[in-house]
């Protein structure tokens, strides 16, 4: 708990902006980290903490880039989950993580959408609903910090996203683009980067049947039972029922998950987490559904003997440390309500926003987890072939390079660019690459961020 001294140095002060937003801001003596929260609505809080790179690298051919990391549910704090599990500079038990993405750029957790982690709302009807009420939040959110802070307007703008955060990424990189071209958000916008993401739901849950079949996870009856239900989702995405295609999905994950006893949907090598109560069906509802996501993080972020309970973490020291959360706030308090007001958004596709990217010229990369089963690797690339994007054809004509580890031989993954748009395919990992392959999720947000401090190799 070295970092205590962090807590005790912190200064906390209070700004007004000169426009309705009004934000409140804290941050360490040194300026390495700031956190607040902005009102991005009336009674609206959106709950923000960024990072200041101490592996900074000054190259002026290469600005030091910012990475917006969103991370998915809905209803899964960024600033928890993120941050301590997966990218941040510390993890659960406060020690430091030698594969935080800090060491590419600087970092901006957001518990979003609002009810989110330390996010909350004082009315129950100011929940989001769609996934473009978000990206207009964060786009709030964006402008007060980025106009605020200047020093941040050099870097490039990352939007870097996990799981359902991915249709948040699309719908806000549209939407900062925008901010930026009218000169209301001060920055630029290096890319948005698609870390096993919710895109295409269909194409998802088509995949799990066939995959896990390959894979010995399901037999014959369990495919076509996964299969007819799929094909049932297709439908009600195709005719616009969105609700009734969120409640078929929780149907689905039932049905695959007692064919396949439990298989686990953030690494199909794996069995699920959960005890016996939470797989009846009656209780893997979409919250449900959201739990068993933060407790399997929680599995692989406790060591053996370690206090790694990260629900313990923020509303004990992480919370006293930034002195501004309201005492009456806990931390995740909110997110079911966060999941079920977004459940008529949940199964809609993102697809055309990825289009609607390429066109206008912005990188997207899309990175998967080869042994991620809710987002397989499977369903991302039969998504990706319904692009309109004109470059699609000559992106699947070729080749992939192969991807290494310093000096290691191992193969770890595979990578392909054409013209603005990436896919990197990592082998061994699942759901959480940052977490399941720390190495080659490093040297692959290094290059896809043109960090300075990344290795030209
Ligand atoms: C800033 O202060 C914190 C402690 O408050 C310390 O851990 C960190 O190393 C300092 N960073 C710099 C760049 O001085
Ligand atoms: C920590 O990271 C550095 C550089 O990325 C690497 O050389 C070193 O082997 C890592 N150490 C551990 C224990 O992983
Ligand atoms: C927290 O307390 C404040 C007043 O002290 C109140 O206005 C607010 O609604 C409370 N929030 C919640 C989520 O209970
Ligand atoms: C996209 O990324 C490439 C490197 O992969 C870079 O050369 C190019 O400038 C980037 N384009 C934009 C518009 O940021």
């Amino acid at each position: 708990m070295g970092n205590l001294s962090v807590l005790i140095a912190c200064v906390v002060f209070l700004v007004s902006l000169l426009h309705e937003a009004i934000a409140t801001a804290a941050r360490t003596q040194n300026g390495s980290e700031a956190w607040g929260y902005v009102q991005v609505r009336p009674k609206a809080h959106m709950f923000w903490w960024l990072y200041r790179s101490p592996y900074r690298v000054e190259n002026p051919s290469k600005p030091w880039p910012v990475i917006l990391w969103l991370q998915g549910g809905p209803g899964a704090s960024g600033v928890g989950l993120g941050n301590f599990q997966e990218i941040g500079p510390l993890n659960l038990n406060l020690k430091p993580r030698n594969s935080t993405w800090l060491r590419m750029a600087d970092l901006l957790f957001v518990d979003n959408p609002v009810g989110t982690g330390y996010s909350y709302v004082e009315e129950s009807n100011l929940f989001v609903k769609t996934d473009e009420e978000a990206a207009t939040d964060l786009t709030i959110l964006l402008e007060e910090i980025f106009n605020r802070i200047e020093s941040l307007q050099k870097s490039p703008l990352y939007i870097v996203a996990e799981s359902y955060g991915g249709k948040f990424a699309v719908t806000l990189g549209l939407s900062a683009l925008q901010a930026i071209e009218s000169g209301k958000l001060k920055g630029k916008l290096g890319g948005v980067v698609l870390g096993d993401t919710w895109i295409s739901p269909e194409d998802f849950v088509l995949s799990w049947g066939p995959l896990l079949k390959d894979v010995s996870r399901l037999d014959n009856n369990g495919v076509e039972k996964a299969n007819s239900l799929a094909e049932k989702i297709k439908q009600q995405i195709g005719d616009g029922q969105y609700a009734s295609a969120t409640n078929s999905w929780a149907e689905l994950e039932g049905v695959i998950s007692r064919s396949s006893s439990s298989v686990d949907f953030y690494n199909f090598l794996l069995d699920s987490g959960m005890d016996s109560v939470s797989l009846t069906a009656a209780e893997l509802s979409q919250g449900m559904a959201m739990k068993r996501y933060i407790r399997y993080l929680s599995s692989l972020g406790s060591s053996p003997g370690g206090d790694g309970d990260i629900d313990s973490l923020m509303n004990g020291p992480i919370k006293k440390k930034l002195k501004i959360i309201p005492d009456n706030i806990s931390w995740g308090g909110q997110a079911d309500e966060v999941f079920s007001n977004l459940a008529g958004d949940f199964m809609r596709p993102r697809i055309n926003e990825v289009d609607e990217l390429l066109a206008k010229g912005v990188n997207v990369t899309v990175y998967n987890g080869q042994l991620d089963l809710i987002c397989a690797t499977k369903g991302t690339e039969a998504w990706v072939d319904k692009l309109k994007w004109e470059g699609l054809p000559s992106f699947l004509k070729m080749d992939r390079a192969p991807l290494y580890c310093g000096n290691d031989i191992l193969t770890r993954g595979f990578t392909k660019s054409y013209k603005n748009f990436h896919f990197y395919w990592i082998l061994g990992a699942g759901h959480f690459v940052p977490v399941d392959q720390a190495c080659i999720a490093l040297n692959m947000i290094g290059a896809i961020t043109e960090s300075p401090a990344a290795s030209s190799a």
